[in-house]
């Protein structure tokens, strides 16, 4: 967890004065966006500097690697890592600057073997371990596979595998004959708003279009939910738009006691909320990813446009 926490620090650090937006370098780029994921390996991102995960990718060619990076890939890669804002160059300079994290990691591992065969003086301490993968995550491990259903971001699954039959889904018991008789999401999705990321439903224009009428209470079904209409927007430094929360879209699904207060203080401002903590599963995360869209969409969240006079100090002030 604690390579994230630093990481996060850096995107703070790096993120002063990139508003107005200079043309940015590759490891910037990297450290503010394409770190999220690739730094741990979130959803099955290839890991900075891991040249097992980019092996088979590198033989696919840099220009292609480039337009995935550009456009996305169905797997999960969000165009531009989910930042519209960086330009294609951009893009490509971090591409690069990732690419040669896994060049840089050949020497190292030379240099792993080395002090075994005694060339090189056991007292040098290893400075930083570049090639190692940042992360031994103590969580759950086997996202990318699926096979902890509650595992984090179970919701960016590859094409093919999303909205398995009720006895393929690992939720359902497959040796339960009821299972069997359970309608497949695909077909009971049909007629539903799409969206392009999670189930691939839009769920909240399925509920404003009045497509599905779910009902609030199992027991009393003339019960209605209390829906707050407000919004609460969070600042966030650095380029990212600023996120707004909705209490609508969420007080017609849930009950203020699924938030307050063990996930949220009811305070504006009062609740620590940071992108790793909702990578981890917690915050918003606690849903977003599991039962709610996942974080690759992070349009959604981060839909406020900062009003950008910044002064034209920031913009000298930043080094690189
Ligand atoms: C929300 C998580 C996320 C963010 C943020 C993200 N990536 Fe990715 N990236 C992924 C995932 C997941 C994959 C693997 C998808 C696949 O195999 O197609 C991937 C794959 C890639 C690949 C390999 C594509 C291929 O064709 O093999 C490149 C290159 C890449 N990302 C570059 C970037 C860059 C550059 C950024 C920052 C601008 C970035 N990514 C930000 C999740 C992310
Ligand atoms: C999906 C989670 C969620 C649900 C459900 C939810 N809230 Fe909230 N609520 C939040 C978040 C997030 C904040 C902002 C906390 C912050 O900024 O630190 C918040 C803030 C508040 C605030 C503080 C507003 C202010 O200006 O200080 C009040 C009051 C509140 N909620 C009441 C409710 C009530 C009443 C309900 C049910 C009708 C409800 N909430 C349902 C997540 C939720
Ligand atoms: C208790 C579960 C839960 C928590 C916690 C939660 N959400 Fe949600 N959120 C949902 C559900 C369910 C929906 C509606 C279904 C969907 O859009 O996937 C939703 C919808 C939204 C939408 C509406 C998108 C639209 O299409 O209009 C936004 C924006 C959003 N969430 C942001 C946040 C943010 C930001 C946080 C943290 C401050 C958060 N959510 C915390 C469950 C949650
Ligand atoms: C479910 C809602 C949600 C989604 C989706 C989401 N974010 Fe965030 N993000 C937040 C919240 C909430 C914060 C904390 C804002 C604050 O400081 O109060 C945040 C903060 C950030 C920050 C500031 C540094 C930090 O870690 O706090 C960055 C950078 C960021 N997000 C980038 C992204 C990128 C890139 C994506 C898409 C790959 C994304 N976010 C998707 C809700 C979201």
């Amino acid at each position: 967890m604690k390579p994230l926490h630093i990481l996060v620090l850096s995107v703070l650090g790096l993120s002063f004065g990139a508003t107005a937006h200079a043309a940015q370098s590759g490891k910037d780029v990297y450290a503010q966006t394409c770190a999220l994921c690739h730094a741990a390996g979130v959803a099955g991102a290839p890991r900075f500097a891991n040249t097992t995960d980019w092996a088979p990718r590198l033989a696919a060619g840099t220009p292609k690697l480039y337009d995935s990076a550009i456009k996305g890939t169905a797997k999960g890669m969000p165009a531009k890592g989910g930042n519209t804002t960086w330009s294609d160059a951009e893009v490509k300079a971090a591409v690069d600057h990732m690419l040669a994290s896994v060049k840089s990691a050949k020497p190292d591992t030379a240099a792993k073997a080395a002090p075994a065969g005694g060339a090189v003086p056991a007292a040098e301490p290893a400075p930083l371990p570049a090639a190692a993968p940042p992360v031994a995550v103590a969580t759950p491990a086997p996202t990318a596979t699926g096979a902890d259903v509650n595992a984090f971001n179970r919701l960016l699954k590859p094409v093919g595998k999303r909205n398995p039959p009720p006895p393929e889904d690992g939720i359902h018991d497959p040796s339960n004959d009821g299972t069997h008789a359970l309608l497949p999401p695909l077909t009971a999705y049909a007629g539903l708003p799409k969206s392009f990321a999670g189930n691939r439903v839009n769920w909240v224009d399925s509920l404003s279009s009045k497509k599905i009428n779910p009902r609030w209470d199992r027991i009393d079904a003339a019960a209605d939910p209390i829906v707050m209409d407000l919004n609460i927007v969070r600042e966030v430094k650095g380029s990212m738009p600023d996120v707004v929360y909705p209490h609508k879209q969420h007080t017609e699904w849930l009950d203020c006691s699924n938030c307050h207060p063990a996930i949220f203080i009811p305070q504006k401002g009062a609740n620590a909320i940071s992108m790793a903590a909702i990578l981890m599963g917690e915050k918003c995360g606690v849903c977003h990813g599991k039962v709610a869209f996942p974080v690759s969409e992070c349009r959604l969240c981060h839909s406020k446009k900062k009003d950008i006079v910044r002064p034209a100090v920031a913009q000298t002030a930043a080094p690189k």
